[in-house]
């Protein structure tokens, strides 16, 4: 089978100033997972490589850099899932862990369970081999200051103004066939401490199976978790045939992974008038993608093994 990626850095009315730095950051994980992909490697190592090269940019919201909680800390939520079992290792509040895919990682493959939070699942990175970070290690400058605007004054979107940011992910198929998801967030700025928006939760950041699709999304957390958006959207895939009252399903030639991802958001935004997006492959590789948000970055590979990337 022809291998496939797609990756995204989040939905966000993403600032001209923003753009190109984006871009070039969904370009570097192409390559990173493209370069594994391209040469016989798997999709997990793929998706791996990919997303850590966008929790490591402090352009996303993921990893270093990534927002700030209410007590001006980094706490980040991490899933990879992989569509032939429709098993998922998530992680959930990680203060300490520099780069949050790679315990989902290891939950995925070596925990009993499929998510672990906080403490405790900073107790099995360190089990598993995974060094823990200073907390101020994955603090930026430009996030700092950010934070402390927001602590003088309220928290507001103007005090990120320039460096917004947005949560990532990733879909893969290897030349097995093999399917998996992946989606890593900082969360919402200035969120209280504890809380978990949808990204590390089955179905609601991300999904996969291997009968129909993968898919990650980025947005409000609160709203995607009421439409558990990224099953929705792997549900319309493996309907293969969007409503036909459905606004988007007179878009002319558009490829059915499109249709799908542009039902989802529509439904999404529907139900619950919040802004978001997601990116997704179905389960042949084809690439699909929407947002209601005025930008989304994200890239895939095309058939000529060229890299589109787009915000
Ligand atoms: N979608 C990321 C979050 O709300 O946490």
């Amino acid at each position: 089978m022809k291998p496939a990626l797609i990756v995204h850095g989040g939905a966000w009315d993403i600032p001209d100033e923003a753009v190109e730095a984006c871009k070039s950051g969904c370009n570097a994980a192409l390559a990173a997972g493209w370069s594994i992909l391209s040469c016989g490697g798997s999709a997990l190592d793929a998706i791996e490589a990919a997303i850590i090269v966008l929790e490591d940019n402090p352009v996303f919201d993921a990893g270093y850099g990534a927002h700030l909680n209410f007590d001006g800390r980094v706490e980040c939520d991490a899933i990879v899932m992989n569509g032939a079992t429709l098993r998922a290792g998530a992680a959930a509040t990680l203060q300490r862990i520099k780069n949050p895919i790679q315990l989902a990682r290891k939950i995925l493959e070596h925990c009993p369970h499929m998510m672990l939070v906080a403490e405790g699942a900073e107790r099995f990175a360190k089990a598993q081999g995974i060094q823990l970070c200073k907390l101020e290690d994955l603090v930026s400058e430009a996030e700092w200051a950010a934070w402390q605007k927001c602590k003088e004054d309220t928290h507001a979107a103007e005090h990120h103004r320039g460096h917004e940011q947005g949560t990532v992910g990733a879909v893969a198929i290897d030349a097995n066939g093999s399917l998996f998801a992946a989606t890593s967030t900082g969360g919402t700025c200035c969120k209280l401490p504890g809380r978990v928006g949808d990204s590390p939760l089955i179905g609601c950041g991300c999904y996969a199976d291997a009968e129909a699709g993968g898919v990650s999304c980025t947005g409000y957390g609160e709203a995607i978790m009421k439409v558990v958006l990224a099953k929705t959207a792997v549900d319309l895939l493996r309907q293969r045939a969007i409503c036909v009252d459905s606004p988007v399903a007179s878009s002319g030639d558009t490829s059915t992974a499109d249709l799908a991802a542009r039902e989802a958001v529509h439904l999404f935004a529907k139900r619950t008038h919040a802004t978001g997006g997601l990116i997704l492959l179905d389960r042949a590789g084809n690439p699909g993608f929407a947002f209601n948000t005025p930008r989304m970055a994200y890239g895939y590979v095309a058939p000529d093994g060229a890299f589109i990337t787009s915000v």
